[in-house]
């Protein structure tokens, strides 16, 4: 394993080992068998399958199906906040196909995990309940219930159709949960008002874990030359799911909020990128987690980075493992009206790094509270007794390090 700090990232998730805490979610990086051992190979510990259906015929995707925010236009090492959308469905590769290599991963990789993501109308117990069967016999470690997918799934009673009711999500995962032995995972949509609360139902219904989340229903623009919203089809498009680092700060809320709301494992899914985002979920309460996007733009190889990063972090840290390390940071996360209102700070700016860009000056003038002034020699001073400390300054300061903020003189 490329952890070069050799530091142990084992994880157990609900009785499952997985040799650190990275799968690939289901999605295109796990559209086939073959795919899933390559990544495998790289040192991802887990891949969830592409959501496998009863009758995968009734499948045919568009093209194109992803359209971007950010992206397009961009050097490599400036993409950080780009978004993805997509209009993609679930696999539409049959069902028997699937099994057959769920068992053969099971042969070739028996320290690695697969899980199988899928996905059924809530009308009856039968097709779910045959799909998680014959999945757990082929050899899958756990099963992921989606009940999250925002688009296409839901208009045939499918996807978030099933995780946005709560009956409904109680109901799929109390058929899943009682007729098989491994675990059960609910996989989360943000599309809600409390995801801890549709969390927490699913665990009352059987769930023994939860992942969080599915990708965020967007409509990421619209073409202006054609009046096309994005992506295109013939002309024509549909609303979508947004993944990708843009919708980390939702998909870290989730978690946190899964966590206070249950007691179960829980896989953290969104925007994850590098190992500081993996670090985040981690502290925020998910001991594994799943990434799509970034795989999807930078290949199976970016787990090198994240395991040694992840490793480098908990040696620096004196985290001995990752369940030392899950949900420390939920006890820093307080209502808003228990925290500190006595210390005031202001902002200090250092004219010594200021590039006399303008931007703190023009963004305390418009949208704060006209404490920052330009003197006719160019410095910008904060008047102490007009600053609020809103911190607007430091954030649309294009210099690290330049505008800080302090305690009052
Ligand atoms: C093109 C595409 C296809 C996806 N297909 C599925 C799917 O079949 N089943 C599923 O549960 N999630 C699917 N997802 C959602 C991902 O598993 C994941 O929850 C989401 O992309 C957020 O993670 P990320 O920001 O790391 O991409 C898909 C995502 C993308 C971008």
């Amino acid at each position: 394993m490329r952890n070069l700090q050799d530091m142990d990232l084992s994880v157990d998730f609900c009785g499952v080992k997985f040799l650190n805490p990275f799968i690939l979610a289901s999605a295109p990086p796990t559209t086939t068998g073959s795919m899933i051992g390559r990544a495998f190979k790289a040192g991802w510990a887990g891949a969830v399958t592409k959501t496998l259906l009863i009758d995968a015929s009734t499948i045919t995707n568009v093209t194109p199906r992803l359209a971007s925010l950010g992206l397009k236009g961009q050097a490599a090492d400036a993409k950080i906040n780009y978004a993805l959308e997509n209009i993609e469905l679930v696999t539409d590769r049959d069902l028997a196909l699937w099994l057959k290599e769920i068992e053969d991963l099971r042969k070739k990789f028996p320290d690695n995990v697969v899980i199988a993501s899928i996905m059924d109308d809530a009308s009856e117990p039968k097709g779910w309940q045959r799909l998680a069967r014959q999945c757990e016999e082929a050899g899958a470690g756990m099963i992921e219930l989606n009940m999250s997918c925002p688009h296409g799934m839901p208009e045939r009673g499918m996807g978030s159709a099933i995780g946005q009711d709560l009956d409904l999500a109680q109901r799929v995962t109390n058929w899943v949960a009682e007729a098989v032995d491994i675990p059960v995972i609910a996989k989360m949509t943000p599309n809600v008002t409390d995801v801890g609360l549709v969390a927490k139902a699913c665990v009352d219904a059987g769930a023994n874990a939860i992942s969080a989340t599915n990708t965020v229903a967007a409509i990421v623009g619209v073409d202006l030359e054609t009046l096309s919203p994005l992506p295109s089809v013939s002309g024509y498009s549909a609303q979508g799911g947004l993944s990708g680092p843009a919708i980390k700060p939702i998909a870290l809320k989730a978690v946190a909020s899964i966590a206070e709301a249950t007691d179960v494992p829980i896989s953290g899914i969104g925007g994850i990128t590098t190992w500081e985002d993996a670090a985040e979920f981690i502290l925020l309460g998910a001991s594994t987690l799943q990434i799509c996007t970034a795989v999807m733009m930078h290949g199976y190889s970016i787990i090198d980075n994240l395991l040694d990063g992840l490793g480098g972090f908990m040696k620096r840290k004196g985290f001995a493992n990752i369940s030392d390390m899950v949900g420390i940071s939920l006890e820093k996360l307080v209502p808003l009206g228990e925290l500190d209102t006595k210390t005031r700070r202001i902002a200090h700016i250092d004219n010594g790094t200021c590039i006399q860009c303008d931007a703190c000056f023009i963004s305390c003038r418009d949208g704060g509270y006209q404490a920052v002034t330009r003197g006719s020699d160019k410095v910008y001073r904060v008047t102490e007794k007009l600053c609020s400390g809103c911190a607007l300054c430091m954030q649309v300061c294009p210099v690290s390090g330049c505008i800080t903020m302090g305690p009052k003189s």
